[in-house]
């Protein structure tokens, strides 16, 4: 990327919402349908409010069926049609998916898995990111779509290829991971002493002696598993890059993004913001799971703070079921509804869904869609054009920030070498303690973000560490530098184990914040099923550490086994240290410590069970997910932006409803 060909385009996103308010609609694929379908289609978008579609995401082979073709004709036509009926697009360059004829005439493009299996067409993303043919022919596509409709007044936004995700471990991935870790290490020797080759005879000769992290007879070494992920997710961000690039150099202005995935293992959501004009994010919670709204709150929040607190744009979600689980259950239109306005709430100024119209074949023929196979006299089409209402009365939220007085740390590489096997335990995952940790404050309706380690916590009143196994300097600093500002900091077991190697700190545990948190260890224990008594009653599990204080005040401490009378939960100052997986009880009394005086988006008010709250700029979303009236005291006269009515001294929020009140702050 250079900057000539990328002019500033921070504000084009805000631009977009500024003119259309927030954006509502989702994927379209015309090529699919006959166009008497296609005139229904515009007509019912404009019926249901919606204002934006996604084309062309899979539309390669429609636009060149053999290679080097251009069939522009049937999308110079949609585009035309949805213009004239007010709708704008966000024009996808169509990459994910490759036309077969790629695969035939070019078997290098396709990708190969761990064990050395060749993937093959006949599905969707089959593409190794490292092909060069591939590479090529992708830039190509993109740089000719962009010039012929960059200056299309219904284009307004750019969406390149779709849910980057792809591995590879063939030879194209093994000779572009060379040349990575030629640029990272400079030299074989630097790499060995990074990747610790000596240990099982692993020392490398020369880059050229290096393969992915293919199958092998045992366990792989965990640096070079780390630094495959790194560059797998830098390899897909190339591929992003060069499109993007593509897009721009022929003059194109409007926001250009590519659809995120949340806490997706292969692309590290850190790196890959800067390079958005918005971060857009897809969201498919399970409605089968009862804490689904929370977990999916979570997702929102990194969303948020992967763009710095910008608004970001919920690309898909579903509108009923998905069909890509094993067992699906639908959303009925009010979840959908709620769903849409929680995401605006945690600061979404698009709500989108894949797709537009129901597929009548293919794999996804069963997948919900804004219009389904029903048509549009369903309670589903109805839901949405409530929904497109609601939205519109919304507009005077957007561009909106987000309160959050706490900051949640978390990052993909230490999510990535946490994740290697042979650890004191498997039972410690990241995303489950850091679900964990969110919900409580999901509770108490305090809002957080989530941060980079290392990045500035200046202005947070508390900072949460569930769980960082990689703590690097400018991290342990930062820690270190909140905590003199007055900033509360809570840090959870098994952080600050390892280095960016993936190597394991020498030294009593945990050896960067050591002196932060007043305590320290010698050993991590895996626990027995049973867990282990503590001396508040709860039980610790999964994990332990043996600690003694050195200077912390203990909370709570081991009651039985070999650990007993050793801390377990401490406090030094402003500072908290779990050593084990806690009880949620035992959690909570902690956090209700470290958040005390913290306000939430009720100020002091305790939050009614299953209501969310969350102020969004001078908006106070109540969103209701629990099964009964929740009823809370609201500065009288507030107004609701949804039903325009006023509110009295309370407000009562029925079962799956929600208000998005504006009122005077109290505070
Ligand atoms: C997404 C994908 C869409 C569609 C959707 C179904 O992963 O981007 O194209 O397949 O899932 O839930």
């Amino acid at each position: 990327m250079t900057d000539a060909v990328r002019p500033a385009t921070s504000d084009a996103f805000p631009r977009l919402v500024a003119d259309r308010g927030i954006l509502f609609g989702g994927d379209y694929n015309p090529e699919q349908w006959p166009r008497e379908v296609w005139r229904e289609d515009v007509e019912l978008m404009q019926r249901a409010g919606v204002n934006l579609v996604t084309v062309g995401v899979f539309s390669w082979s429609t636009l060149e069926p053999h290679p080097g073709a251009r069939e522009w004709a049937w999308l110079d036509e949609i585009l035309d049609l949805l213009h004239a009926h007010g709708i704008a697009v966000d024009l996808a360059t169509p990459t994910a998916s490759p036309p077969p004829w790629m695969g035939t005439l070019h078997p290098e493009t396709l990708p190969v898995t761990r064990d050395g299996v060749r993937l093959s067409p006949g599905s969707r993303n089959q593409f190794a990111p490292s092909a060069g043919v591939y590479r090529a022919a992708a830039v190509a596509i993109a740089r000719d779509l962009a010039e012929r409709y960059a200056s299309h007044p219904a284009v307004r936004m750019w969406h390149v290829g779709n849910e980057y995700g792809q591995i590879d471990f063939g030879p194209e991935a093994a000779r572009a991971f060379r040349t990575w870790l030629r640029a990272r290490y400079g030299s074989i020797d630097a790499l060995n002493e990074a990747w610790s080759t000596r240990v099982w005879s692993q020392g490398y000769r020369d880059f050229d002696d290096i393969v992915p992290p293919r199958t092998a007879p045992y366990l792989l070494n965990p640096a070079a598993t780390l630094d495959f992920h790194r560059f797998t997710s830098d390899e897909l961000r190339d591929c992003f890059r060069e499109q993007r690039d593509a897009i721009r150099s022929v003059g194109a202005t409007q926001p250009i993004t590519t659809n995120l995935m949340g806490f997706f293992d292969l692309v590290d959501g850190w790196s890959w913001a800067p390079d958005l004009d918005v971060v857009s994010d897809d969201q498919y919670p399970d409605p089968a799971l009862a804490d689904s709204s929370q977990t999916i709150a979570l997702v929102q929040d990194l969303t948020r703070s992967l763009g710095g607190g910008r608004p970001w744009m919920l690309m898909e979600q579903a509108a009923s079921a998905v069909s890509w689980r094993p067992h699906n259950l639908p959303k009925s239109p009010a979840r959908m509804r709620l769903d849409s306005l929680q995401a605006v709430a945690r600061g979404a100024d698009g709500v989108c869904f894949f797709q537009w119209r129901q597929a009548r074949a293919g794999a996804e023929r069963f997948h919900s869609s804004m219009l389904p196979h029903a048509g549009a006299d369903s309670d589903a089409f109805r839901g949405i054009e409530r929904l497109g209402a609601d939205l519109a009365k919304l507009r005077g939220v957007t561009g909106g920030r987000v309160e959050a007085p706490v900051a949640i740390l978390f990052d993909w590489q230490g999510w990535w070498a946490a994740k290697e096997p042979a650890r004191p335990t498997e039972r410690h995952r990241t995303l489950e303690q850091l679900e964990r940790w969110h919900a409580e404050l999901w509770r108490r309706g305090i809002g957080s973000d989530l941060v980079r380690p290392g990045a500035d916590l200046a202005g947070y009143r508390a900072v949460l560490v569930p769980h960082s196994y990689i703590l690097e300097p400018d991290a342990a600093a930062a820690l270190e530098r909140a905590a003199a500002a007055g900033t509360r900091i809570v840090v959870g077991p098994f952080s600050g184990v390892a280095d960016a190697h993936g190597a394991i700190l020498q030294g009593r545990s945990p050896v960067p914040i050591r002196d932060l948190v007043g305590v320290s260890g010698e050993e991590w224990v895996g626990l027995p099923d049973s867990g282990v008594a503590l001396s508040d009653g709860s039980r610790a599990q999964i994990l332990a550490e043996r600690l003694r204080t050195d200077g912390a005040e203990v909370l709570a401490s081991y009651a039985e086994g070999d650990l007993a009378g050793r801390p377990a939960v401490t406090r030094h100052g402003d500072v908290w240290y779990l050593g084990t997986v806690t009880s949620d009880a035992l959690l909570a009394r902690v956090l209700d410590q470290a958040l005390e005086g913290i306000e939430g988006a009720l100020g002091t008010q305790a939050v009614p069970a299953g209501l969310e709250a969350v102020r969004r700029g001078d908006a106070l979303f109540l969103l209701n997910h629990a099964d009964s009236t929740a009823q809370v005291a609201v500065p009288e006269g507030s107004e609701d932006l949804l039903t325009g009515h006023k509110t009295g001294p309370t407000a009562a929020i029925a079962p799956g409803e929600a208000m998005v009140l504006i009122e005077r702050r109290t505070k």
